[in-house]
């Protein structure tokens, strides 16, 4: 089992930032990547089909004989991360519960902000992950939907870009927050943008980041790291619009996507 790849999925192509990270975090680990590009975006999907679609990417990934499946995607972890768990036989991680955990570690003042797609921000799931951890804690959430398409042009640090994330966090830096988390897969690729709109007075917290350490941790908790040396593999599998998947896809890996396969589910 040590030998056998983790499994990453997402709706689409956001959550190759939680893959690089993880390669960042664990080059000597196999991997397989999911994304469910002919059914994105999950952002504004009812928590039903969210979770059915997750579940038959589970189903796959599982078939593939992976070791362990990581959730990338933070509405599909928002929505379906306990069905996941209830009907996986391997150990499956979301991105909620570690950029929660960092955000309580981070804040100063007690006040933490949390953006994400409509989906992830009206599930509350990152408001209960934060608040199990403490209580005391005012979380402030603002679901930003606007931003996904922006970051899918490209559009990283464009005027209009600044402009819309400024309406929608405007709200949040009133109430104070001193922490922000960003709560969706595209955000990590606004960091700077973000980061001057919120002044440095604000963490901004990476959800990928957090992601990949906790997966660092399960390896070494489960005895499932690959033994070094053996050799090391990376598969890209979308549902749809391959092309597409590879041109985007390579700004948020950071890399050159040479190919990826196609696989319809449902
Ligand atoms: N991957 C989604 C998330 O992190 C964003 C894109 C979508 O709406 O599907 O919530």
């Amino acid at each position: 089992m040590n030998r056998a790849p983790i499994g990453i999925f997402d709706s689409g192509i956001g959550g190759l930032t939680v893959t690089r990270a993880i390669y960042d975090r664990l080059p000597g680990e196999s991997t397989i990547y999911f994304g469910d590009t002919a059914r994105v975006p999950y952002g504004p999907k009812s928590p039903e089909t969210v979770r059915r679609y997750s579940l038959e990417i589970l189903q796959w990934l599982v078939g593939q004989g992976v070791k362990l499946v990581v959730v990338a995607c933070n509405t599909s972890t928002a929505h379906a991360l306990e069905a996941l768990r209830g009907a996986s036989p391997v150990p499956v991680l979301g991105v909620i519960e570690p950029g929660a955990r960092a955000a309580v570690a981070a804040t100063s003042r007690g006040s933490v902000g949390v953006i994400g797609t409509a989906g992830t921000i009206a599930s509350n799931a990152y408001r209960r992950a934060i608040q199990a951890q403490s209580p005391a804690l005012v979380v402030e959430q603002v679901a930003c939907p606007l931003l996904v398409p922006l970051v899918e042009e490209g559009w990283f640090d464009r005027p209009a870009t600044e402009l819309v994330a400024r309406e929608y966090l405007t709200p949040l830096m009133a109430r104070g927050i001193d922490t922000l988390v960003l709560g969706c897969t595209h955000y990590p690729l606004l960091k700077p943008l973000l980061g001057r709109v919120m002044g440095p007075q604000v963490r901004l917290i990476d959800s990928a980041e957090e992601t990949a350490r906790a997966v660092a941790e399960l390896l070494v908790d489960s005895d499932l790291s690959a033994s070094p040396g053996s050799p090391v593999y990376h598969r890209f599998v979308v549902s749809d619009d391959e092309p597409r998947f590879r041109q985007v896809g390579s700004r948020f890996i950071g890399e050159t996507l040479a190919s990826a396969e196609v696989v319809a589910l449902g």
